[in-house]
């Protein structure tokens, strides 16, 4: 039988263990669905009475625009080495072991592309986080650091067409010219889009976009 809505919610809901805390991540390439389906899980979780559930995107960790030029790698931002790779591994730890107090994650401003400090209060009462990016399943690095802080790990799967389309399209959303967001989604993401496929194998589940139909 195809994966449903309700398939994951029950799974998502079965993670928090003894009165603890869980962490769940959602990989994939760029564009693939990770933030929707995150938004979607947490929103339905949440539906019925207090929340419980937080959604912590890995995007809070992209490097800000100052550091990327000292570095000389702001035309590939979005690429593994543009992130703090390591700051995203502790937040996670942060995020298991301090459950009785409020834990600030940073966020990222789409317009401005620029990480924001302090953005995403996760209460003590979330019993679930979902964190969701492109390299969660990484292991070059300090991303070898993240996946042994989450309890499991689904790889966002969609039809490679859809999703290039998706992506020129929310590029042109964001104000980039057409041509500009074509050679974006077929240069730059499509390399990151590429190193993630290879880390799908490593996933406990794998989700189809069609799951949100
Ligand atoms: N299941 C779906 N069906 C149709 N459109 C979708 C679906 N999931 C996501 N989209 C659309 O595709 C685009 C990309 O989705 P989303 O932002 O969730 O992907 P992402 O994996 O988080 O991308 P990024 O890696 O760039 O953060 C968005 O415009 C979103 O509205
Ligand atoms: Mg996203």
């Amino acid at each position: 039988m195809p994966l449903t809505f309700d398939d994951l919610l029950l799974r998502a809901r079965a993670l928090p263990r003894d009165g603890g805390r869980a962490l769940l991540g959602i990989a994939g390439s760029p564009g693939a669905g990770k933030t929707t389906l995150a938004e979607r899980l947490v929103a339905a979780l949440n539906g019925d009475g207090p929340p419980w559930a937080a959604h912590v995107p890995m995007d809070g960790f992209h490097l800000a625009d100052v550091e990327l030029d000292r570095l000389g790698r702001r035309d590939r931002k979005g690429a593994p080495d543009t992130f703090d790779a390591g700051g995203y591994a502790a937040l996670l730890r942060r995020l298991r072991e301090e459950t009785d107090d409020v834990v600030y994650a940073p966020g990222f401003e789409r317009v401005l592309e620029q990480p924001i400090a302090g953005a995403i209060p996760v209460p003590p009462q979330a019993r679930l986080v979902v964190t969701e990016g492109n390299y969660l399943l990484l292991q070059e690095g300090s991303w070898a650091r993240v996946r042994p802080c989450l309890d499991e790990v689904w790889f966002c799967e969609v039809d490679e067409e859809e999703r290039i389309r998706r992506l020129v399209a929310r590029h042109e959303e964001f104000g980039k010219e057409h041509t500009a967001a074509v050679a974006w989604v077929r240069g730059t993401d499509q390399r990151n889009a590429d190193l993630v496929a290879t880390t799908r194998e490593r996933a406990d589940l794998v989700v189809p976009a069609d799951v949100l139909r």
